[in-house]
C-alpha cells in the first residue's frame, strides 16, 4: 500500500553551508537588486543601461498573446481523501526463474527516489515579477502546436507551487528535483547586471515549502532555460553563469544538499535547425560548469553534492558480431557522453574518435584546463529514458570521418530501433522513448565502468504513450503502459545494483505532471493530468504515480 500521509518535517543533522546571511558576505561587491515590471511601451525612455525602459527592451522580440489568468499564489488546499484511493491492483504474472529473487533484493533506506520538472515547462508567469526574456520565450510564445497554449500559461505552476508541492507530500514522495529560472533571479543573465528579489523571493519559498512538507529539494541551476543574449557559445557564458550560481547558491546553500549545475548541455551544442555542432560552446559549458563547482566547494564551502546532468539513451550494436557496428556504438557515446564526460569525471582529453574527425572544431584541452576539470561532479547524473542501435554509414565511419561534406560528417553514426530481425526493440511512445527495459542494465553498467563515478543517478526516466491526450480523462488517469514502464525498469535497476554492482544512488520520474514539452502539451510525461480548460489547472494523479511510489515502499529498506 502506498504510504498517503504528508511525512514529518526535515531536519538536517548539519548545516550544507552558511546561512544566507553569512554566505551573502561571499557574493560580489556592488551588486545592486530591482524590480522590474515590464511596460512594453516603456522601450524609449532613457533611464540607464539596467533601467525599465532597457527591461522592456529585452522583451521587444517576444511577444506573449496569451495572458496568465491569474497573478496571486494559491495558498494549497487540502488533498482530499477521495484523491487518494489506491487504484484496482495490478496483475503480477508469476516471476520467471531469472526474476525469482528480485523480492529479495533491496534499495538502501538513503535511495534518493522522486519526480523531477524544469521551471519553463510549468511555471507559467514569464513576463511576470521581473523575470527576463530567455531563449526559450522565442519558441514558447509561438502558438504551441497543439494550439492549446502558450508557455506564458503553461501550467501556472510559479502561482501554484504550493498545492504541486502538498500533492506530491501528499501521495508520499521524499524528493523533488525543480529549476530555477535565471532570468527570474538575474532578468538580463550578464554579469554586473541587477538581482531581482521577487525572483530569488519566489524559490527561497518554493524550497521552504518543500522543506515544510518533508520533501528534500534537488536544484537544477539551469534546464535549457539560457537568457536570451548568453546562449552557450558567447564567450560570456561561463562568468556569466558563475555570477548567477553565486546568488543562489549563497542564498539557498544551507537548505539544499544536491546541486545540478546545467541539464543536458551535452546535446545542447547541436544546433537543433541544421542538426550540426556548435563547437565553441563545449568549453564554455566545461569553464561555467566546473567553476561554479569550485566557488560551492572553496569559496562557500558547501558540503552538499554537485553534479552535471547528461541526456544519454544508450546505443547498443546492432549487430554484437560486427566490429564496425560495436565502434559505431561506442563512437556515439563518445559524442554524446565523452566529450563533457572525459574532462568531468575523468580528467582525460575529448575523445579520439571525436577530435579526430575532419570537421569537428575543438581545440585540445591543455593538462591545465584537464586539471581544473577533473573530478568537478561528486556523482554522476543522467536522464536514461531509452536505448536504441548504433550502425556504421553505408561508406564506412573511416570515409565518413574523412569527409567534410559527407551528410553524416562529423557523427558518421547511424541510429535506429529496428532490431536486425525486423522487430522494434520496444514499446513505442509519442516521441523517441521505447519501453526497452532488456538494456537498463547497460545503459548503468556503461557509465560506471567507462566514468567510473562514486555513484549513478537516474536524473529522469519516464514515458509518453502514444496520444495519450486523445483519451477521455478517465483513460489517460489509468495509464498502465507509463506504470508498466517504470516498474520494468526498476526491477532491472534492482539488477544492476545486486548482480552488477552498479552504485545506483537514486531514481527521479519526469515528469511529476504533464507539462510543455517544448511548444507541445500533447507530449505527456506526466504522473499527474493537467486540466488546462477549466481555467484552475486542477492537477489529479495517474494511476502510475501510486504504483510508482508503491514500488519504492515495497523496495526501499526500512
Ligand atoms: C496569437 O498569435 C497567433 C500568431 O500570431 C495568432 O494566430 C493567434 O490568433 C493569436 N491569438 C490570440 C488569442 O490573439
Ligand atoms: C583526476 O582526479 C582523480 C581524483 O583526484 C585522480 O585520481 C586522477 O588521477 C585525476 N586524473 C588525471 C588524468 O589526472
Ligand atoms: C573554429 O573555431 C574557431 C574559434 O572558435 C573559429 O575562429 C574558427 O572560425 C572555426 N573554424 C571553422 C572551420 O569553423
Ligand atoms: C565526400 O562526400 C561528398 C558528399 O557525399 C561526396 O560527393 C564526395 O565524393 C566525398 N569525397 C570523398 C573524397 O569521398
Ligand atoms: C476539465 O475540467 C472540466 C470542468 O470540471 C471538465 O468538464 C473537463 O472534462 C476537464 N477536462 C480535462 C481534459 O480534464
Amino acid at each position: 500500500m502506498a504510504h498517503l500521509i504528508a511525512l514529518s518535517a526535515l531536519c538536517f543533522s548539519a548545516a550544507l553551508a552558511s546561512p544566507p546571511g553569512q554566505a551573502s558576505k561571499l557574493l560580489p561587491t556592488g551588486l545592486t537588486t530591482t524590480s522590474y515590471s515590464l511596460n512594453r511601451d516603456a522601450t524609449t525612455s532613457n533611464d540607464g543601461q539596467y533601467g525599465q525602459s532597457a527591461y522592456a527592451s529585452l522583451w521587444a522580440s517576444i511577444t506573449y498573446n496569451t495572458s496568465v489568468p491569474f497573478t496571486t499564489t494559491a495558498s494549497p488546499t487540502p488533498v482530499v481523501s477521495s484523491e487518494l484511493v489506491f487504484p484496482p491492483a495490478l496483475y503480477t504474472p508469476c516471476p520467471s526463474s531469472a526474476d525469482a529473487c528480485i523480492s529479495c533484493y533491496k534499495l538502501p533506506k538513503d535511495f534518493i527516489w522522486g519526480v523531477a520538472g524544469s521551471a519553463f515547462q510549468i511555471e507559467g508567469g514569464l513576463q511576470q515579477d521581473g523575470r527576463g526574456p530567455g531563449a526559450l520565450d522565442t519558441i514558447g510564445s509561438l502558438p504551441n502546436t497543439d494550439g492549446l497554449a502558450n508557455a506564458e500559461v503553461s501550467n501556472m505552476n510559479y502561482y501554484l507551487y504550493k498545492q504541486d508541492i502538498a500533492r506530491l507530500a501528499a501521495i508520499g514522495l521524499p524528493y523533488y528535483s525543480f529549476s530555477i529560472s535565471w532570468t527570474r533571479i538575474v532578468p538580463f543573465g550578464t554579469v554586473g547586471s541587477p538581482i531581482n528579489e521577487a525572483g530569488l523571493k519566489h524559490y527561497d519559498d518554493v524550497i521552504n515549502t518543500c522543506i515544510q512538507y518533508g520533501i528534500k529539494p534537488i536544484v537544477t541551476l539551469v534546464h535549457v532555460d539560457l537568457p536570451l543574449a548568453i546562449p552557450y557559445e558567447n564567450p560570456e557564458f561561463p562568468d556569466a553563469l558563475l555570477y548567477y550560481a553565486k546568488q543562489v547558491m549563497a542564498r539557498y546553500g544551507d537548505r539544499v544538499e544536491y546541486w545540478a549545475t546545467l541539464n543536458e548541455p551535452n546535446i545542447g551544442y547541436q544546433n537543433r535547425a541544421t542538426g550540426g555542432y556548435i563547437w565553441d560552446a563545449v568549453p564554455n559549458i566545461l569553464n561555467g560548469h566546473a567553476s561554479v563547482y569550485h566557488w560551492y566547494k572553496e569559496v562557500l564551502k558547501g558540503t552538499g553534492q554537485i553534479t552535471i546532468k547528461f541526456a544519454n539513451n544508450l546505443a547498443v550494436p546492432l549487430d554484437s558480431n560486427n566490429p564496425d557496428d560495436t565502434r559505431a556504438a561506442i563512437r556515439y557515446q563518445d559524442y554524446i557522453l565523452g566529450i563533457l564526460g572525459n574532462p568531468i569525471f575523468l580528467g582525460t582529453q575529448y575523445p579520439s574518435e571525436v577530435l579526430s574527425t575532419a570537421g569537428v572544431n575543438l581545440t585540445a584541452l591543455t593538462a591545465t584546463k584537464l586539471a581544473y576539470f577533473n573530478g568537478t561532479a561528486d556523482f554522476w547524473s543522467f536522464d536514461p529514458y531509452t536505448a536504441g542501435f548504433a550502425t556504421s554509414p553505408s561508406n564506412g565511419i573511416d570515409a565518413c570521418a574523412a569527409n567534410t561534406t559527407d551528410p553524416n560528417n562529423p557523427y558518421c553514426v547511424i541510429n535506429t530501433n529496428v532490431q536486425n530481425d525486423g522487430w522494434l526493440n520496444g514499446q513505442a511512445s509519442f516521441a523517441y522513448a521505447y519501453i526497452a527495459p532488456q538494456y537498463v542494465r547497460q545503459q548503468l553498467g556503461y557509465v560506471w565502468d567507462v566514468y567510473k563515478p562514486k555513484g549513478v543517478l537516474i536524473a529522469e526516466f519516464g514515458f509518453n504513450p502514444y496520444m495519450e491526450f486523445t483519451k477521455t480523462v478517465e483513460a489517460q488517469l489509468y495509464d498502465l503502459e507509463r506504470t508498466y514502464y517504470y516498474q520494468a525498469f526498476l526491477r532491472e535497476t534492482l539488477k544492476s545494483i545486486y548482480e552488477d554492482g552498479v552504485n545506483v544512488i537514486g531514481a527521479l520520474g519526469w515528469s511529476f505532471q504533464d507539462n510543455d514539452e517544448f511548444t507541445s502539451y500533447d507530449q505527456q510525461y506526466g504522473l499527474q493530468h493537467v486540466n488546462r480548460t477549466n481555467g484552475l489547472f486542477t492537477r489529479s494523479f495517474k494511476r502510475s504515480i501510486f504504483d510508482f511510489v508503491d514500488f519504492f515502499h515495497e523496495f526501499v529498506e526500512k
